[in-house]
């Protein structure tokens, strides 16, 4: 319905208009009867709508009605699909519009700056690019279903240590190039509804009431039109807040901030324009939510199927020696050694079928050891916490699949000390079976909204579990259940392993199928893990003091770093095996040479050689080879994931435009692509490149540098003036500096040394050239 907001904004009384700028209480907005203005309400997110069942006065974190739960952030950005994300973010806005539910609290894309940040299960990627493309699918997918999304929490909020007070310390550079793209990206292509401002503060002011952020990056720059809606207590001084252009606060707190907001505009210090634009944009948030169309009917077992699928292309597969995986499915422990002779039970609904021509493999008599096994680790803690719909446990769905499994728990949940008596009986277990498959993983008080990890290793009851099946068993698959990365000491010796990621309620069944091979690994790594957390960039500055975090690695996070220092990662950025093999052929680019105006188009074939249809991420990185300013070796900038059969070949086609070459210059305040050559790779992973091309790029930015007597001649010569000056200038060096024979090391050392000279000093050292010879080589340079 068409309403005249500027008419419902007139008839408001300055009370009426401060108090719709907060919430009612935890979860809903307030409504105005006079003004036909209704209430609504927003929920969390992000994986899985969490509705409070009781009282929305309180936050009770655990009494939300039950929703489909599906693998946590870390997990769905692990399929490196987009369009599956789109599908995801769709049926949780069918839920959210059954419940009544105007706006859901997420994606969260915060960059993974450090293993340890508690809310990185929650989190994409370290990689800002990828973040951006999965925050552009969920998002579409959410609104599709008339749902608003928030995307959280804006911006560079990426510890939970000090989280409220927090000033992060990071250069323009930084921001722009690592912590702002995803949120960029989100904002203008998929538009989100609501942009959820975070707790932090970045270079010494609260993001709340942060103008740069909010009013210049946000909504002049990327021209966001929506509404800004504090993080949950996020709010420090409202009236400074509305200024920046901070909308709307939660939750509500009984009218405190309105009477702060009521003076401010008596008095004269906010103009009441400002709050009046505020309440335009809220107005135009809370019709469109009341206008949106009937809840679409849903169906939870289609919900619960999407689920296994997201779980499925969730799991990372990062290592599989002798082919281990996937295990025979006729393989139960009441089998002989070699497999059963009958056939398998019959996969259940929503899994995928058999592929034909699967070659056996997998090691006759199967055990699952681990608790998790039974009682999954498959969502973090805090205000993410949905309650399943259902819930799978890998176990039954395993025996469902391939008939008869041992089991042993090995550990008590939550409990870091290892317990001899389940200890023995795991190895016992172990022993009588061909293959143990290990459930292990980090406990649920390890990874939270709230607090960070201190270190990256498994409890220790999980690796005494490792240790003491390994006496025994040689054949193990190591299946882990966590929400970022974790040591793997017992890497050499494990044959297999899954990072199978906090997967959702239908974890189980997606693990067996991956297992047992109903469905190839396609999950790829969308962060780094190290070998140890000291090799990891912020390690020496995260999570700082308790009021400040110096971002000093600035642009090199994630595979930037290892990738520039050499460091050898445990596994890479997006590495992940699969059960078939892909060949790459036939890179081919446009177009050898371009503007940085045009854009280029990449085409790659890629062949499943293997024989099982499984899905490849195709992933392009680009590198600037000749920059001026430093750069990461090599940063993503195009990823597709496509479905291959045996024997299929497709081609892949990607288009970069300027923003793949460019970095952000400080001194333009804008994105700048160097004259030079970029190398364009593409391959498996971000260190299994492939294929790789050329292009020149020719620069249209503006030449903004103005010269004078500071330049050094080494500069100076880089331009067509500035070297036929040297050359002019250079025979009166050797009553100076002495002649050396052209071409000897003492002359080209001379050389190099002189390259580091500023101008001024060829006046005053030796008085070879004169003061005015440099004035008018300088106004030459700056176009005089
Ligand atoms: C979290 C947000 C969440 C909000 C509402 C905050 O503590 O940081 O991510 O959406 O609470 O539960």
């Amino acid at each position: 319905m068409k309403r005249n907001l500027d008419a419902i904004v007139a008839a408001l009384t300055l009370e009426e208009k401060a108090s719709l700028c907060s919430g009612l209480d935890f979860w809903n907005t307030k409504p105005l009867e006079r003004l036909g203005i209704p209430s609504w309400m927003m929920t969390d997110g992000p994986h899985g709508l969490r509705k409070q069942s009781t009282d929305s006065a309180r936050v009770g974190l655990h009494d939300s009605l039950p929703a489909t739960c599906f693998p946590s952030g870390a997990g769905l950005a692990a399929t490196w699909n987009a369009d599956l994300l789109g599908e995801v973010g769709a049926a949780i806005g069918e839920e959210a519009r059954a419940e009544g539910v105007g706006v859901v609290l997420g994606p969260a894309v915060n960059i993974k700056r450090s293993p340890l940040c508690g809310r990185n299960f929650e989190y994409f990627s370290e990689d800002p690019f990828l973040a951006g493309e999965l925050a552009k699918g969920y998002i579409k997918g959410l609104q599709s279903r008339g749902v608003g999304a928030s995307i959280k929490h804006f911006a560079a909020n990426n510890q939970e240590k000090s989280r409220m007070i927090i000033d992060v310390v990071a250069d323009e550079r930084s921001l722009r190039e690592i912590y702002l793209p995803a949120f960029e990206a989100a904002v203008r292509d998929a538009k989100p509804w609501t942009v959820m401002c975070a707790y932090n503060r970045i270079n010494g002011t609260y993001c709340s009431e942060n103008p740069w952020l909010l009013a210049q990056v946000l909504r002049k720059e990327w021209g966001f039109g929506g509404v800004v809606v504090t993080d949950w207590g996020a709010c420090n001084d409202r009236v400074a807040g509305l200024a920046a252009g901070e909308d709307f606060e939660m939750p509500g707190n009984g009218g405190i901030t309105d009477a702060d907001i009521v003076a401010a505009v008596r008095n004269g210090s906010l103009p009441e324009d400002c709050l009046d634009a505020a309440l335009r944009r809220i107005l135009e948030l809370t019709f469109r939510v009341a206008d949106a169309p009937p809840a679409p009917r849903f169906d939870a077992a289609v919900h619960h199927a999407l689920a296994r699928k997201a779980a499925r292309e969730s799991m990372v597969l990062l290592k599989n020696e002798a082919r281990l995986l996937p295990l025979d499915r006729g393989s139960g422990s009441g089998s002989a050694l070699g497999g059963r002779t009958g056939s398998p039970a019959p996969a259940p609904a929503g899994a995928p079928t058999a592929r034909a021509g699967h070659p056996p493999a997998g090691r006759g008599r199967i055990a699952f050891i681990g608790a998790f096994a039974r009682t999954p680790r498959y969502q973090g803690g805090g205000s993410s916490h949905i309650v399943p719909a259902r819930m799978d446990d890998a176990l039954a769905e395993a025996r469902r699949i391939a008939g008869d499994i041992d089991y042993a728990p090995g550990y008590r949940l939550e409990a870091d000390e290892p317990d001899p008596a389940l200890l023995a009986e795991a190895r016992e277990t172990a022993a009588r079976s061909d293959t143990a498959v290990l459930f292990v993983g980090l406990t649920e008080r390890l990874e939270s909204e709230g607090f960070d990890r201190s270190d990256m290793k498994l409890p220790r009851s999980h690796l005494a579990l490792i240790e003491e099946v390994l006496k025994v068993q040689k054949n193990v698959v190591v299946v882990l259940s966590n929400g970022a990365p974790v040591e793997m000491p017992w890497i050499d010796r494990v044959p297999a392993v899954i990072e199978s990621y906090l997967g959702g309620q239908a974890w189980g069944g997606a693990v067996a199928d991956i297992l047992f091979g109903l469905s190839s690994p396609s999950g790829r790594l969308a962060e780094t893990f190290p070998r140890r957390l000291e090799d990891n960039p912020s390690f020496l500055n995260f999570p700082g003091d308790a009021r400040k975090v110096e971002y000093r690695e600035g642009i090199f996070v994630g595979y930037r770093y290892y990738d520039a220092a050499s460091v050898e990662p445990l596994f890479p950025f997006g590495h992940g095996l699969s059960y078939a093999e892909f060949e790459y052929s036939n890179l081919r680019l446009d177009r050898a040479e371009m503007r940085d105006t045009d854009s280029l188009t990449v085409r790659v074939d890629v062949r499943n050689v293997g024989q099982v249809e499984s899905q490849e991420v195709v992933q392009l990185y680009v590198e600037d080879e000749e920059a001026s300013v430093q750069r990461p070796p090599r940063e993503l900038k195009g990823f597709c994931k496509i479905d291959l059969r045996p024997g299929e070949t497709k081609t892949v086609n990607f288009t970069l435009a300027a923003r793949a070459f460019a970095f952000w210059s400080p001194e333009h305040g804008d994105w700048v692509v160097e004259t030079g050559n970029f190398i364009v790779s593409v391959g498996a992973s971000s260190r299994d490149l492939r294929l790789r091309a050329s292009v020149r790029i020719e620069s249209t930015a503006p030449d903004i540098r103005v010269w004078d007597a500071s330049a050094s001649l080494g500069e100076v010569e880089k331009t067509p003036a500035g070297a036929a000056f040297i050359r002019s200038i250079k025979p009166r060096f050797a009553a100076t500096f002495g002649s050396y024979e052209p071409g000897s090391a003492e002359a080209e050392m001379m050389e190099e040394m002189m390259r580091g000279f500023p101008l001024r000093n060829l006046v005053r050292m030796g008085h070879q050239v004169t003061e005015c010879e440099i004035d008018e080589l300088i106004d030459t340079l700056n176009g005089k």
